[in-house]
């Protein structure tokens, strides 16, 4: 396959798994990053990610491994792992070989999901991974919305940044969405690493932007995560998360919460729910099939109204990839946008 003139080990936070999949106990085998990794519940619920080799004689943990409390157990030689991958138990010995260290992952579990932070060099997380349904600067909480509906597409040859792209380019709409509008985008925003982009939609090109009570905004944290909040047509938040899986493939997830219906108290998405959820899971589909075809452009043929969105976009996408990064600090030795967000963890 071919692979991307991008990098596919980017730095920042990446979906692996949805909260569901992985219940107390379970330990689940997982690739992401060219990396084979395990990812398991503690018994108080805790989720660990980790590099799926034990580290005595390389047993993969993932195939007969068991977790015991806060631990994770060997198949081959029973040594005991903890979330951290230390070695916290040789049973055969009076001492662990607390030298030997799994290399584990930052992770965050929030809205159903499950990330991890990657960074090549091991560095730690220096920004968040965003609420999508209570990150919106308004009183929503999960409480608003009905659980997620979900698309997973495995092993797609794309890269995260188309993903990160679609949220500036506006004259997709009308062609991939077929919808009757171009939306009007209001604000970008991409002085840090969770980088904003709002729009708004109108039905009619005599309407002013000001005056339109439909919108989307996006908060992109990285380039794995993308969160949104719809508003007006249909009240819905949505999460989309592209993680790499090796050097040419990535999986894809998109999750979609439609908002409750004031006093609907159900657990599962009501028919009418279920409908408007498929329908944006839909739109999103049709957009996969666009990148997970498309050849990266560099330079693109850019028009005059889409320079300035995808020439920031691009830019501030250069701060995650280990290669330019390095590059960006050589030749920037004055702190910016970048480097004083960085210092803050
Ligand atoms: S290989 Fe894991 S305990 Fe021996
Ligand atoms: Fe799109």
């Amino acid at each position: 396959m071919a692979k991307p003139p991008l990098s596919m080990k980017p730095t920042g936070w990446f979906q692996v798994a949805w909260s569901a999949e992985i219940g107390i106990g379970e330990v689940r085998c997982m690739k992401y990053f060219d990396t084979e990794m395990i990812a398991w519940r503690s018994a108080a619920g805790a989720i660990t990610v980790m590099d799926a080799y034990c580290e005595h004689l390389g047993a993969h943990l993932g195939h007969g491994g068991h977790v015991d409390g806060d631990r994770i157990v060997c198949p081959f030689h029973g040594w005991e792992w903890n979330s951290e991958g230390r070695n916290v138990c040789i049973p055969y010995e009076r001492r662990p070989n607390r030298g030997r260290r799994i290399r584990s992952y930052p992770v965050a579990e929030l809205n159903e999901s499950i990330f991890l932070w990657h960074d090549v060099d091991g560095g730690a997380p220096y920004f968040d991974v965003p609420d999508v349904l209570a990150g919106f600067d308004d009183d929503s909480t999960a409480a608003d919305y009905y659980p997620a509906a979900t698309l997973l597409r495995h092993g797609l040859e794309l890269h995260p940044q188309y993903v990160m792209e679609n949220g500036v380019d506006f004259a997709h709409f009308a062609f991939v969405h077929k919808v009757p509008f171009m939306p009007d985008i209001t604000r970008h925003d991409f002085t840090l690493p969770t980088s904003y982009v709002d729009f708004t939609i109108a039905f009619d090109e005599n309407t002013r932007a000001e005056d339109v009570n439909s919108g989307v905004r996006a908060v992109n944290a990285g380039l794995g995560v993308a969160a949104t909040k719809s508003w007006g047509m249909v009240d819905n938040r949505t999460l989309t998360a592209v993680t790499p899986v090796d050097d040419s493939t990535s999986d894809v997830r998109f999750s979609v919460w439609i908002g409750r219906r004031p006093g609907d108290t159900s657990t599962e998405l009501p028919t009418r729910a279920k409908f408007l959820a498929d329908a944006v899971i839909e739109q999103f589909t049709a957009d996969i099939r666009i990148w997970s075809h498309q050849r990266y452009c560099d330079p693109p043929a850019l028009t005059q109204g889409e320079y300035d969105g995808f020439t920031q976009l691009r830019e501030w996408a250069k701060q995650f990839y280990p290669e330019d990064r390095a590059a960006i600090e050589t030749t920037s030795r004055r702190p910016g946008p970048l480097g004083s967000e960085r210092t803050h963890t």
